[in-house]
């Protein structure tokens, strides 16, 4: 069955990812809601904190191509447990992105682990909305 192009994206920037310190490597794939797709993995550092991850990449991307509105997110990582994004990442997407946001995480095969959204994953966020005056 083919699979959905957002996955293979993810897969691919997996793939592609420096993690020689975790050796968790992550992909993702983001779509805007004018259709473009953009890819990140994560990226390490011997300077352990100044590792970034692959949502952030993704992110970097968009910004860079004038996109701005972020429809939906594939996160492909390792293991049987879903590569939830982290705290951090989850507030990241949220400045591009609103509640309704998809979020599709897979395993390292791109079958579906778990299937939510920006509103589970960051309720009651704090968005550019809140400093509008
Ligand atoms: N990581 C991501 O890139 N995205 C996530 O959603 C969770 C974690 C990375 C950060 C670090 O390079 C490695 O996974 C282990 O935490």
């Amino acid at each position: 069955m083919p699979q959905d192009p957002l996955i293979d994206a993810a897969l691919a920037a997996r793939s592609m990812a420096y993690a020689p310190y975790s050796r968790f490597t992550v992909g993702t794939a983001l779509r805007t809601t004018d259709g473009a797709t953009y890819a990140g993995c994560n990226v390490e550092n011997a300077a352990y904190p100044e590792g970034t991850c692959a949502e952030a990449g993704a992110i970097a991307a968009m910004v860079l191509a004038g996109g701005r509105r972020i429809a939906e997110l594939v996160v492909a990582g390792g293991g049987s447990a879903p590569c939830a994004p982290c705290g951090g990442c989850r507030q990241k997407l949220r400045e591009f992105a609103g509640p309704e946001m998809v979020i599709h995480i897979v395993d390292a095969a791109g079958q579906t682990l778990l299937r939510t959204s920006l509103a589970e994953l960051l309720p009651h966020s704090f968005g550019p909305d809140n400093l509008a005056r």
